[in-house]
């Protein structure tokens, strides 16, 4: 096996992983034979883990929580993206040139919710859930599709209202607190929370959604989580989980790896009937 075929995911934990199994179908699908390892590592321990594995003959990494700030920082060079989010969950062996951080959260989100769910996000009010890395990671690709506006919606209101400055160059974004969230009923209700499968969704008020409101959790787990629980219970027709985004982030990887793009649909559809 070649440089070319030797691929980790870095995170800690990492056991509860589907992306060997994603990687793995990727591979067959395209008649390629690739290794793919899971790797825990702690956080003081992320760098040396991560040089040793490119000095040793790696090609690609995924990068997981907690260590995606710390990749950033590691990579020789970032995509524009990467450099946005202020972090990397994609690094690719590039010769002379080290190492280059991705970030491909954010097109795996776009890609799920736009070309999977047929969700427009064009014109669309949306309100995101969360301030944290989850958000970050994918607030550039989504406002690239041109949104009528992004309501970041925080526990912590600070949070929220620094990270709409940071990215409101890049379109219409603010940021306040949950109780905000009821300023209209959105179009796109995305939950980027790490509540996510922990008991309660963040409270919300009841008028942040209608109907029509389509609700995507970035979580996700093999029964409805808690946000889509409550999406339902509010009425909204349409809930999702992550899923997908899953899939497409991972798609991405791979196509900055191989310099191929999977198709997802097979995947997809595979992690569904487990
Ligand atoms: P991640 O990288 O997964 O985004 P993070 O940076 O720790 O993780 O951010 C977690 C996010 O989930 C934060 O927005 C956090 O809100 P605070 O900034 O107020 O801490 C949010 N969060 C976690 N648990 C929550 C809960 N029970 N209710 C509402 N928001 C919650």
């Amino acid at each position: 096996m070649s440089r070319r075929d030797r691929y980790v995911l870095f995170g800690h934990p990492v056991s509860h992983s589907w992306s060997p199994f994603i990687h793995g179908l990727f591979a067959r699908q395209l008649g390629h034979e690739i290794d793919y390892q899971l790797r825990d590592v702690a956080p003081e321990a992320f760098r040396m883990a991560a040089l040793e594995f490119f000095a040793g003959g790696g090609s690609g990494a995924n990068i997981t929580v907690p260590h995606k700030l710390a990749a950033a920082e590691l990579a020789n060079s970032l995509t524009p993206r990467a450099e946005r989010a202020g972090a990397v969950n994609t690094l690719a062996f590039r010769g002379d040139d080290g190492l280059l951080g991705d970030n491909t959260d954010g097109a795996g989100l776009v890609a799920d919710l736009r070309d999977n769910l047929g969700v427009s996000l064009k014109g669309s009010a949306i309100l995101l859930l969360g301030a944290g890395g989850a958000v970050r990671g994918v607030l550039a690709p989504l406002l690239a599709e041109r949104p009528s506006r992004v309501l970041i919606a925080n526990r912590t209101v600070s949070r929220a209202r620094d990270l709409a400055a940071a990215f409101s160059d890049l379109g219409p974004v603010t940021g306040g607190g949950l109780a905000e969230g009821g300023e209209c009923a959105w179009d796109l209700v995305i939950n980027a929370t790490s509540a996510g499968l922990g008991g309660e969704p963040p409270a919300l008020p009841p008028n942040a959604i209608r109907a029509g409101s389509v609700c995507y959790d970035m979580s996700y787990s093999r029964s409805n989580t808690p946000f889509q629980q409550w999406a339902r219970s509010q009425g909204a027709k349409r809930s999702y989980q992550g899923w997908g985004m899953l899939v497409e982030q991972a798609a991405e990887s791979y196509l900055l790896w191989r310099g191929v793009r999977p198709g997802t649909l097979p995947v997809r559809e595979a992690l569904a009937t487990l």
